[in-house]
């Protein structure tokens, strides 16, 4: 992966509540409950924040148990700035940190919406399908069978 150009920063961490649902919701991703929001954001086992001229413009996360199962979360960046490599940047920093910290046997998962699918298949993501395992989710506060409504953004 080649080095970050200025204007772009990439620092470790999580930005604040605020800033990551900003983030999320520029990028077309569904807004998050802030109470839930702060709930989440010190339990990441890595983060990274995407900065351009010191405004905060895209992240990614990773959360799990820290030893089996780890799921990428919140890979967004913001529309202006898609398709510069940026997303690259970000999936290459969490999975680098993967291969140097999580054990070999971990499981790493992960939703792609859309064609983030073919951003994650550059850092070795494949289908669950093609495993005979489909990917299930259930959203807590939705009626039983929410996943017949169709898909939830992640
Ligand atoms: C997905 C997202 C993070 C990618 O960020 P990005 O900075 O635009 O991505 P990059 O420029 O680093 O491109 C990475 C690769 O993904 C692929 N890609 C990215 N966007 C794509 C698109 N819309 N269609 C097809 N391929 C795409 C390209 O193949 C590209 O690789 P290449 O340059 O070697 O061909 C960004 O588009 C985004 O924030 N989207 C909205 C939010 C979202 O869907 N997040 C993912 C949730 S699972």
């Amino acid at each position: 992966m080649d080095s970050l150009n200025d204007p772009y920063q990439l620092s470790r961490g999580v930005p604040s509540v605020e800033v990551f649902r900003r983030l999320r919701t520029q990028a077309g991703l569904s807004d998050k409950d802030p109470e839930a929001v702060a709930l989440a954001l010190p339990n990441t086992w890595h983060g990274v924040v995407l900065h351009h001229e010191g405004e905060p413009i895209g992240m990614g996360r990773v959360i799990g148990d820290g030893g089996t199962a780890f799921q990428i979360v919140d890979i967004c960046v913001h529309p202006a700035h898609q398709g510069r490599g940026l997303g690259k940047h970000i999936m290459a920093a969490l999975t680098e940190e993967l291969e140097r910290r999580a054990p070999a046997t971990a499981y790493v998962s992960l939703i792609a919406d859309g064609p983030a699918r073919v951003l994650y298949e550059k850092f070795g993501f494949a289908d669950t399908a093609s495993h005979d395992s489909v990917g299930m989710y259930r959203v807590m506060g939705a009626s039983h069978g929410a996943g017949e409504s169709g898909a939830e953004p992640s």
